[in-house]
């Protein structure tokens, strides 16, 4: 089958190749996937440059996110059958192999059912992120209706589905982005407020829109200004942080404590099955009634992913601002 994989990590286009890799065979609990969409993530990126976190299949097929139509099940399958379409995340991760490929052997416990209205395009841009989202409002922050949220990064991956959820969550939201056009997609992913945090008073905005500051802010930028996020936040404030590994702000203390704030720093793929998959049981009513859209800016073929790797590494790293939303590719 075709996939793009590595066998050494490094920059993109010396260590990405699409060829042919033996076609997986599901095994005990597997399902053998035939792939109808992938998408990137920024953790992708890192991966393949060499962040070891752990060690990488060899050779490695990159990805985590995958949707497609189960063709082959293991022995042990009891959630899913033949011709059933899927959806799923958390491949390529923690020693798994990745999702970039003609066929995927995934655990059925990292599959979901994709609604039969939703495309496995939808579907799988949706996934990684669609997740975590859910993980960090709804576990983490424990948002409640009527709260309010700023969502620091909106227009991105896991922005514009932090923006989405905590509507439908019921809160009110203020989200910020970099461009007039993020902005105005800002505005139609539902939020309440959309600051252009290049050429707007994004302080005054909160203060505007929250005298009393925000109940929860997420960040998905990977540099917090930590002095600033504590001022936006409320009494009881809750700080959702789940990007910037290499980030050694100062930390505002007093104001921190004082306010009696809390910090909820998770990472997506340490959730347990049953965690992801309570996810996914309100993402796919979510998705199959419109009220959740997945936010593609780039839809490509799987050949050049290469390409799609360095586009999201310019936007996630270098803030290129040429990205709003995820890269999906199509096997
Ligand atoms: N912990 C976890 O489980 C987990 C899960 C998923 C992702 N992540 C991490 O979360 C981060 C975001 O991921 P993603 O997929 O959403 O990436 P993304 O699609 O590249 O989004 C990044 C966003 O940051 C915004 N941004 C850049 N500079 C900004 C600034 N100075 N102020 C406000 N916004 C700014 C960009 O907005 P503009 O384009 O409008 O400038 C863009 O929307 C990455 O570091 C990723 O590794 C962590």
């Amino acid at each position: 089958m075709k996939a793009a994989y590595i066998e050494a990590t490094g920059p993109a286009e010396s260590t990405i190749k699409f060829g042919d890799v033996p076609k997986p065979q599901p095994t005990g609990s597997q399902i053998l996937v035939r792939t109808g969409a992938v998408a990137v993530n920024p953790i992708d990126t890192y991966l393949r440059n060499g962040a070891n976190y752990w060690e990488l299949p060899k050779p490695f097929i990159i990805g985590c996110d995958l949707a497609g139509t189960v063709e082959a099940i293991g022995p042990q399958v009891k959630r899913f059958k033949i011709g059933d379409r899927v959806w799923g995340s958390n491949q390529g991760l923690m020693g798994r192999q990745g999702t970039f490929a003609e066929y995927c052997a995934v655990d059925e416990q990292w599959l979901y059912p994709t609604p039969s209205n939703v495309s496995d395009e939808e579907a799988a841009a949706c996934a990684l992120v669609g997740i975590t989202a859910h993980l960090g409002l709804f576990r983490e922050a424990k948002l409640e209706i009527g709260e309010s949220i700023f969502v620091n990064g909106g227009s991105g991956g896991v922005g514009s589905m932090v923006v989405q959820m905590a509507k439908i969550g019921g809160a009110r939201v203020i989200s910020t982005a970099g461009s007039p056009e993020k902005v105005n997609a800002l505005k139609k992913l539902g939020a309440d407020v959309a600051v252009n945090y290049k050429t707007d008073d994004v302080a005054a905005a909160v203060k505007s829109f929250a005298p009393s500051g925000v109940n929860v802010y997420w960040e998905t930028v990977r540099e917090p200004d930590f002095d600033k996020i504590v001022s936006y936040l409320a009494e009881r404030g809750r700080f959702i942080l789940m990007a910037g590994r290499d980030a050694r702000p100062p930390f505002p203390v007093g104001p921190f404590y004082v306010k009696r704030c809390s910090l909820h720093g998770f990472v997506v793929f340490k959730a347990t099955a049953e965690e992801q998959r309570a996810c996914a049981d309100d993402i796919n009513p979510w998705l199959a009634a419109g009220k959740l859209k997945a936010h593609i800016s780039r839809l490509l073929l799987l050949s050049p992913a290469a390409a799609a790797h360095k586009l999201q590494e310019e936007n996630t790293l270098q803030k290129a601002g040429t990205l709003s939303g995820k890269i999906v590719l199509k096997p």
